[in-house]
């Protein structure tokens, strides 16, 4: 039997050997069939990816977990997979991902019209509406978090903080409405997506061990249950957008128990990245003085100038030295992939004149993490933080990089890039600069030891969005008196 068993394995290892055909990018199948570099890919993929870098130069196809996957890292010929629609699909992978993270499938989803109702939402004059809600929001969770005359400093992680606060405004902003009605209690709500967060993922990768796939299952139920009113009637208190997302679902014969799936991955959509940037930022900043005074002056300059409590999102305020510290802790920790599915034969063009053949069902991979983010051609001292690196001398915004002589286009990509880049950037922008407004502004802010250093990255999250750190900063805050 065993000898059978060993023989079927061989065999289909001999028949499934694949070799690099000429004109395809160099081929790194790894050691181990069929699951070739998986491992070393999900333990630390920016490492994986520099080493492969290394041996083979900007693009190399890789076996992982049976697949195979063309990496590319010159930002000079990102367009040609990012333009390319027709031969690199964008919606496979994601529906991929959504059954293995999210148990979701949608077969008749439209996610053109779905994307289409998402920007209408987002942008111009509904963006102004939802600025002041969340502004709002903001300001009632902090201070049910800190009254104003509490005199005694208070001591915290600085992701929790963060995180938290940052998951609970937007939750209230678009899924829950008001405090005190009748709908879910957001710290609840947190709780449970944050246990969830931490096996996002190994669901995405069908790595869980069977503990961690009941303690899943149970949280994804429970979250299920949480957000089962969330848009269902005009008057459910979540924003219009929800709403209109669970009539389209509706209209495509989508049952309740499916749209809930849906409502939750929504909810990863929008809530997974804005506190860990927030995080970030704030981080930096606390061990950069010389970008905390920076931003700080400019924030003092826009608050005496201003009597409302939330003057940034009453009209269009210019912060360019915030908007360059954002981009800059950006840089050091948004780590996406940007993946496509090869769903026809297709050159691709390099910007150095080379060509490359992908083959039909493989998969192409950016991460631009790698390059431009951390190219030490584009940015000098990559690893260092730099607030002002993304403003000129004269205090304007700084667009000029280069790579090779070459000016670029893509110079840090946070938010993804053409049709399929973030569609909440303004939002998710407006809301990290309220939140990081309202601390400096109204409350004294420092680490509980002057000397900390930024805690490590967590490695198994490169590849989805922004990255999380293994540990935390402790800091304490009290209200400015
Ligand atoms: C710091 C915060 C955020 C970061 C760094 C971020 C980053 C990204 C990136 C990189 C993508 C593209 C993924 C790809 O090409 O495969 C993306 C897509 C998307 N983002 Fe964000 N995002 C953030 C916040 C938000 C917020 C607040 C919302 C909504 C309120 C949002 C809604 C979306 C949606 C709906 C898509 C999918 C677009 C599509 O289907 O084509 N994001 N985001």
């Amino acid at each position: 039997m065993i000898w059978t068993v060993l023989l079927l394995v061989l065999l289909y290892v001999i028949l499934t050997r694949r070799s690099r055909s000429k004109g395809e990018p160099p081929l790194d199948r790894g050691l181990i069939p069929w699951l070739g570099h998986a491992l070393e890919f999900g333990k630390d993929a920016s490492k994986f990816i520099n080493r492969m870098k290394m041996k083979h130069g900007n693009i190399f196809t890789v076996r992982a977990a049976g697949r195979y996957v063309t990496v590319l890292l010159d930002p000079h010929s990102y367009d040609t997979v990012i333009e390319d629609s027709d031969s690199l699909d964008f919606t496979r992978y994601a529906q991929v991902l959504m059954e293995r993270i999210f148990n979701l499938q949608l077969p008749h989803h439209q996610p053109a019209k779905a994307k289409a109702m998402m920007k209408r939402h987002f942008h111009g004059i509904n963006l102004a509406t939802l600025n002041s809600t969340m502004s709002r929001n903001l300001q009632a969770l902090l201070k049910a978090e800190m009254t104003p005359n509490q005199k005694d400093w208070k001591e915290e992680g600085l992701f929790d903080l963060s995180y938290s606060l940052l998951f609970k405004t937007g939750y209230l902003t678009l899924f829950g409405g008001e405090q005190n009605n009748n709908s879910t209690d957001p710290s609840i709500v947190y709780e449970e997506y944050k246990k969830f967060d931490g096996l996002l993922t190994k669901l995405a990768r069908g790595t869980l061990k069977s503990e961690e796939k009941r303690t899943a299952q149970s949280v994804q139920k429970r979250l299920w249950e949480l957000l089962a009113p969330a848009g269902l009637t005009e008057d459910s208190g979540s924003n219009p957008w929800l709403h209109a997302y669970r009539r389209l679902l509706q209209g495509e014969g989508t049952d309740e128990e499916t749209q809930k799936k849906a409502v939750l991955m929504q909810l990863w959509a929008t809530q997974g990245n804005v506190g860990p940037a927030s995080f970030w930022l704030l981080g930096y900043l606390l061990t950069n003085p010389e970008a905390l005074i920076a931003v700080r002056r400019e924030f003092s300059q826009i608050s005496q100038m201003e009597t409302s409590e939330a003057p940034l999102t009453d009209r269009p305020t210019s912060t360019p030295v915030f908007d360059s510290a954002l981009e800059e802790a950006l840089r050091l920790t948004a780590a996406p992939f940007i993946t496509r599915e090869v769903v026809q034969e297709k050159t691709l063009h390099m910007a150095d004149g080379q060509q490359y053949r992908l083959r039909k069902g493989d998969r192409v991979c950016l991460f631009p993490f790698i390059s431009p983010q951390m190219d030490p051609e584009i940015h000098h001292e990559p690893q260092k933080y730099k607030y002002n690196r993304f403003l000129n001398e004269d205090g304007s915004v700084k667009r000029d990089f280069y790579k090779g002589g070459k000016r670029l286009k893509y110079y840090t990509m946070p938010w993804g890039a053409g049709t399929n880049g973030c569609v909440g950037k303004q939002f998710a922008i407006n809301t990290i600069r309220q939140f990081v407004y309202m601390v400096l502004t109204n409350y004294e802010l420092e680490l509980c030891d002057p000397n900390a250093q930024m805690p490590e990255i967590n490695a198994s999250r490169y590849g989805f969005g922004m990255l999380q750190p293994e540990g935390d900063l402790p800091v304490r805050y009290k209200p400015k008196h």
